[in-house]
């Protein structure tokens, strides 16, 4: 979604933008905008497409300057146009202004504080840009606050004024920012991944919050323009952990981090001769875990698919009725939790607007609300206070992978946790533990079929439908693997539990409609296998993921991917890796855009 860079300091600012928006680019977006005060005026340029395209018509600028702004725009109001591209201008071109968000009641400001104001674009945020010029009457914060005060919505706003020249100002609400401190140097940025090759020290603004940013000083505010200290913060992340590494796409390069960063994720985090978890952040005694007497995840997209195999462990470790819930549904319904109603949110991004709304919600009603989460400093980790990282390191390409399986790990760290509080023994506790810390070696083995993945994704690339099957603790890992294809593919998948095949979608099936199975050797084995005979029998062809050894397999399928055994409880943390692969290699032989899908966001920050 939308992404902002700011820079104030000594230094030409324009390459520092133009990086910056580059290491925005995953957040995904169609159109993208600089503007540096140079010469007493604001050089502002603005292209439809790619950074790429941007960057070639500054070629020939003289573009010199010191303070600036430049944003990544993903269209809500109005069309994806060069007039549409941030950063927006007021009337005499003397304010600049690049926002993320929406601004609900842009219509309403129009009509009654910006009669007779020239729009040049159908945007919401360009109504913003002249509100403040409305309001501007020599102090630049001064008016956006008062600006801010009739304003509706969500924002994340950079804005200048060519009257204060070496100045910044920066508001949020709902929608992130952060300040990156370097040595008479500021950088700004709607995620850190701007200011990492710069800077490590940052400062997040919270809700409500206004920055004013010079080269040798920040300050700031609340709304109601009064003074704020913030804590600066030290970001662990570097910037090389953020770049290809040799790989060709983000995508790959984070579906192969996996056995490193599921081992990050473990980390300290449990003690094998006792057979438990202990996971700091959920900042409850023994006593207030046992009075928990229900848990409900609340999660968007791979997090939810995430959240479906967490249910399983926190149900037969934990014996915790365990809800999973769509976050953009729990938010609009009549949710009855209570104060022994444990809720996690589970994000990446830490940002997803529709989970952030369902966690206040669940919060509102007096649940006990924890996050997991991947982006350090992000607004649920904070908001929720507690809840833990996933430490998957930065996850760029807009599918998710590395998150979904440290998300996983987590949830059974944490239904381990609980468990040991109730009927695991210790043995049963260290069992697992054992496997999990198998889990990187087995992960490393499945990446090396990645060739053989690749000739099997490239053997269907004709297909233009395909149906994952899973049963119990593979039905979520097939889920994620429809999810998987289909958002980097554009081809149609579905995924079933096996036992529901034969009562409706098996009549979709045939030579052109193959379905890729998750039979594994679990307590549901046999049954999976009738399910794939049903599909065989309509002529569909089967590709497999099956334990090693399991050479049976191969009378009832075209193809196949063997996996390692593990514990039933582990499997999504193996099975999805082959998913994720031929969704990757699928897309590459597709010739589509791997990183950076169609029509989606990294991090979906509105409704
Ligand atoms: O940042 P989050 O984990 O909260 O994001 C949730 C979904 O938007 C995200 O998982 C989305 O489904 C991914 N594109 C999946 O690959």
């Amino acid at each position: 979604m939308c992404g902002i860079v700011g820079y104030v300091g000594k230094k030409q600012c324009l390459p520092i933008l133009i990086n910056g928006l580059r290491r925005l680019e995953y957040r995904g977006y169609d159109s993208a905008g600089v503007a540096i005060l140079s010469d007493g005026k604001f050089n502002r340029t603005r292209a439809v497409g790619k950074i790429d395209c941007l960057a070639d018509k500054l070629k020939g600028q003289t573009m010199s300057g010191t303070v600036g702004i430049a944003h990544t725009r993903w269209a809500t109001h109005g069309g994806v146009t060069e007039a549409n591209a941030h950063p927006h201008a007021a009337c005499d071109d003397n304010l600049v202004l690049a926002h993320n968000g929406i601004i609900e009641n842009y219509r309403e400001l129009k009509e009654k504080f910006l009669q007779g104001h020239e729009f040049k674009s159908e945007t919401d945020t360009e109504v913003l840009a002249h509100l403040i010029e409305a309001h501007y009457k020599g102090d630049l914060r001064l008016a956006v606050e008062q600006a801010l005060a009739h304003v509706h919505g969500t924002y994340g706003l950079v804005v200048m004024h060519m009257n204060e020249p070496e100045k910044i100002v920066a508001a949020r609400m709902g929608s992130p920012l952060v300040v990156g401190v370097g040595d008479g140097e500021y950088y700004i940025g709607s995620d850190t991944s701007p200011m990492l090759a710069h800077t490590k020290q940052v400062i997040f603004l919270d809700d409500g919050e206004v920055a004013e940013i010079t080269p040798d000083q920040l300050k700031m505010f609340t709304l109601q323009d009064e003074k704020v200290t913030k804590c600066v913060e030290n970001i662990e992340w570097d910037d090389e952990q953020a770049q290809k590494q040799g790989f060709p796409h983000f995508m790959l390069k984070e579906i192969f981090d996996q056995p490193r960063s599921l081992e990050d994720a473990l980390r300290g985090r449990y003690d094998l001769a006792e057979g438990e978890a202990h996971l700091g952040g959920l900042n409850m005694t023994p006593e207030q875990m046992r009075q928990v007497k229900r848990v409900v995840l609340l999660a968007c997209g791979t997090a939810y698919y995430a959240g479906l195999a967490g249910k399983y462990a926190f149900e037969r470790l934990a014996d915790l009725p365990t809800e999973v819930d769509v976050a953009s549904e729990f938010r609009y319904r009549d949710p009855i939790v209570d104060d022994r109603t444990l809720v996690f949110g589970i994000s990446q991004s830490g940002e997803t607007a529709d989970t952030l709304a369902a966690l206040r919600e669940a919060k509102r009603k007096g649940a006990q609300v924890r996050g997991i989460v991947n982006v350090i400093g992000s607004t649920i980790a904070r908001e929720t206070g507690g809840g833990t990282y996933i430490h998957a390191g930065p996850e760029l390409a807009v599918a998710s992978s590395k998150a979904y399986t440290n998300m996983v790990a987590i949830l059974l760290l944490y239904a381990l946790q609980f468990g040991r509080l109730k009927r695991v023994s210790a043995a049963t506790g260290k069992r697992l533990l054992d496997a999990l810390l198998e889990i990187p070696g087995k992960m490393k083995s499945i990446l090396e079929k990645s060739d053989e993945i690749k000739k099997i994704a490239e053997k269907y690339q004709g297909a233009r439908d395909f149906m994952f099957l899973g049963r119990g603790i593979n039905y979520p890992v097939a889920l994620e693997g429809s999810l998987k294809l289909k958002e980097i593919t554009y081809i149609h998948s579905e995924a079933y539990p096996g036992g529901e095949l034969k009562h409706g979608p098996i009549s979709m099936l045939s030579p052109e409609f193959p379905i890729f199975a998750l039979m594994t050797q679990n307590q549901l084995y046999d049954k999976m296998r009738s399910n794939v005979q049903e599909a065989r029998a309509r002529q569909a062809k089967v590709i497999l993921v099956a334990t090693e050894g399991d050479e049976s397999v191969k009378e009832i399928a075209d193809d196949v991917i063997f996996v390692p055994p593990t514990m039933e409880l582990l499997e999504p943390l193996l099975n999805t890796l082959p998913l994720q692969l031929f969704a990757y290699h699928m897309a590459v032989a597709l010739g589509c855009d791997v990183d950076r899908p169609r029509n989606l966001a990294k991090s979906v920050t509105v409704e």
